[in-house]
């Protein structure tokens, strides 16, 4: 099994990131979760260059979604909203929408900000948009405030609460995978 770990956030030393780190003693050791540092290659999305000659960034990152049985978003909260850059990547992801590789993938949506309310309408949106490309968007929710505060000096969380809703968001996806295989077996 593979899952597909994607930082929202552009930043070296990014909250985001370091919360999907945690989630990686999480996983099950046959697991392999691949943490995809693509995004600031990603360009901004031309309808014009889309198609069989689409950027590099963009043909790894659909790729990438393709070869996993599953997606963990973490991302920060831009202005009440998602990223632009994250927003962007997944316009591209979007396209051709009937063949797009996030069509009925398990996907949790995960974040940290330093504000009072851990990027929580960030999230939100971000799971609409995922709906709209018709990815199963798994009802889990991990929003870390003050995120300056939350993370010890090699990464780790320091709040048992915020580790055991991490533990909860890995085992849902963990469970939409088996789920999804065994749907797939029952209708092959
Ligand atoms: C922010 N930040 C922020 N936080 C939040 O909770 N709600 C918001 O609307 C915003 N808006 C916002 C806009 C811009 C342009 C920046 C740069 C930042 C703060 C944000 O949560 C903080 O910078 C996080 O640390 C970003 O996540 P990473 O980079 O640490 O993963």
């Amino acid at each position: 099994m593979r899952v597909l770990a994607i930082p929202g956030s552009l930043r070296n030393d990014s909250y985001n990131a370091k919360l999907l780190y945690n989630s990686v003693e999480l996983f099950p050791a046959d697991v392999v979760l691949d943490l995809w540092a693509g995004l600031k290659s990603v360009p901004p999305y031309d309808e014009d260059d889309d198609g069989v000659d689409a950027p590099a960034a963009v043909v790894e990152l659909r790729d990438a979604i393709a070869r996993a049985d599953a997606v963990l978003i973490a991302t920060p909260e831009y202005n009440h909203s998602i990223p632009g850059q994250l927003k962007n990547a997944f316009d591209w992801v979007s396209r051709p929408v009937a063949t797009n590789p996030m069509r009925n993938k398990p996907v949790a949506v995960i974040g940290a900000s330093t504000s009072a309310f851990g990027g929580v309408w960030s999230q939100a949106e971000l799971r609409k948009v995922l709906g709209a490309l018709g990815a199963r968007v798994l009802d889990v929710e991990l929003a870390v405030p003050h995120a300056h505060e939350r993370f010890d000096q090699f990464g780790r969380l320091t709040d048992g609460n915020f580790m055991e809703q991490l533990t909860a968001v890995v085992d849902t996806l963990l469970l939409a995978v088996a789920e999804r295989e065994a749907r797939i077996e029952l209708t092959a």
